[in-house]
């Protein structure tokens, strides 16, 4: 390899994204935020990157074990964000405190996480999620699992599935045991990947009638009916967890979303979760389905702020365009723009410049900047998905004309440059 004709390569687990792949995400993208504007929330932007310390606060083995960290010149501990829940409680509590409550917000953004790569699963991915901030109440939990359900179904998404649960059962049972936070993280983490025999393994520190009681509610999943009704005949000293569980379930039902499995096992994989917590999978992505993940959580006063109740979610947009292609979802569409402007000789480029400048006042119009023959423009129009080629000729001019070719019927017809809009 010669010094200056270097070839390289993407860093491994970043992409690529080539105009028509954009543009499909670009839609998609439009939509999940039309949604989340449509239940109030609103947008806001963070840094890309946060002090190590903000980030590793409440984060999770995984979370730390796959920062992107680094010094910077004067010797500061960053870490590139691997989600946004901390540096939107961040924001929150150095400037939004003092708003009406509820506050609620929402964010499109990239993130980065050193992970074993494979399909689904990336080194930089992205985000779109909400954290509605203010109410205990359980209809803002309600709201915040039917708005990413909503979010899902105005995608088109089908078969994907719902699974809820409440982390404060495990943790209750844990605290009564006496295991410390870490001890009980590590453990949450291990439940959250959801290996057999790890869990197992792990388990084993405990007396067998624990051991016994935990398995049982790791394994605690279904229809809602049944499972609440074995839930309250096995979970101890929860009542008030199971009764929280069981309003939000009712009111999710008001906001139209019926159709979901209790899954007590949920652990996720964050430390800050506290109450009820949601995960969405999808179908056809194997092991990466989880396009969602979310519930209540508790982090306003680590980051010195006044307790608050705080609840919300993020997509994994990577995950939801896997799967919107898995199941063929996806238009082609074509790009946006509506007008190729070409003229007849080069002697008439300026006058096509000066004529496509007119018509983008109004319109996404391109010129011809490669001197093609007509034939060759038509062509390019055509495999370009541009409907109409202005075509700038010498006998039209005379009359202040072009003409304006329809690339679909083939038609054209003269039109006055003073009538181009
Ligand atoms: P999370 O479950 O760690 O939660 O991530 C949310 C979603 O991001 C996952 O369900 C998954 O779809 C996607 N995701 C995670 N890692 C990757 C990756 N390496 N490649 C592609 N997609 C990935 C959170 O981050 C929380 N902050 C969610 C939340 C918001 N909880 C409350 N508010």
């Amino acid at each position: 390899m010669r010094d200056n004709h270097m070839e390289f390569t993407r860093p491994r687990g970043t992409r690529d994204f080539l105009p028509e792949e954009v543009r499909k995400r670009r839609k998609v993208e439009g939509i999940i935020r039309d949604t989340f504007e449509k239940f109030g929330f609103e947008e806001v932007v963070t840094p890309t990157f946060e002090s190590l310390e903000l980030i590793t606060a409440k984060s999770g083995d995984e979370i730390r074990e796959g920062l992107y960290h680094f010094k910077d010149k004067s010797d500061r501990d960053l870490a590139l964000r691997p989600e946004l829940t901390a540096p939107v409680m961040r924001l929150y509590v150095n400037e939004m405190q003092k708003r009406p409550k509820p506050v609620k917000v929402y964010y499109f953004a990239n993130c980065f996480r050193y992970e074993r790569s494979q399909a689904g699963r990336y080194r930089e991915f992205y985000q779109a999620g909400v954290e509605s901030i203010g109410s205990a109440n359980p209809e803002a939990d309600a709201e915040v699992i039917a708005l990413a359900v909503e979010a899902l179904k105005n995608l088109g998404l089908e078969n994907f599935k719902i699974h809820i649960g409440h982390i404060g059962i495990l943790r209750g049972i844990l605290e009564e045991e006496s295991v410390s936070e870490a001890e009980q993280n590590a453990l949450m983490g291990i439940i959250d990947k959801g290996e057999k025999s790890q869990i197992e393994n792990a388990l084993l520190k405990f007396s067998s009638d624990t051991r016994d009681y935990l398995k049982k509610i790791i394994e605690l999943q279904g229809k809602p009916g049944d499972v609440l009704k074995e839930a309250s005949g096995i979970v101890k000293n929860s009542d008030e967890k199971i009764t929280e569980l069981e309003e939000t379930l009712e009111l999710l039902e008001s906001f139209g979303v019926k159709d979901y499995e209790i899954n007590l096992g949920i652990a996720r994989g964050l430390d800050y979760y506290t109450g009820i917590v949601f995960e969405i999978y999808a179908e056809g992505l194997g092991a990466q389905n989880q396009v969602c993940g979310g519930g209540n959580y508790a982090l306003t006063e680590t980051f010195g702020g006044q307790k608050t109740a705080t609840s919300g979610f993020a997509f994994g947009f990577d995950r939801i365009m896997l799967a919107l292609e898995a199941q063929d979802a996806l238009q082609e569409g074509d790009g946006d723009v509506e007008y190729l402007v070409v003229s007849t000789s080069n002697a008439l480029l300026k006058k096509a410049i000066e004529i496509s400048a007119k018509i983008r006042e109004n319109h996404a119009c391109e010129v011809d900047l490669m001197r093609r023959k007509l034939g060759k423009a038509l062509a390019y129009a055509d495999t370009s998905g541009i409907p109409f080629v202005v075509i700038v000729g010498e006998e039209e001019l005379k009359k202040d004309k072009v003409l304006i070719r329809d690339m679909k019927s083939g038609e054209q017809k003269e039109v006055s440059i003073k009538d181009l809009k």
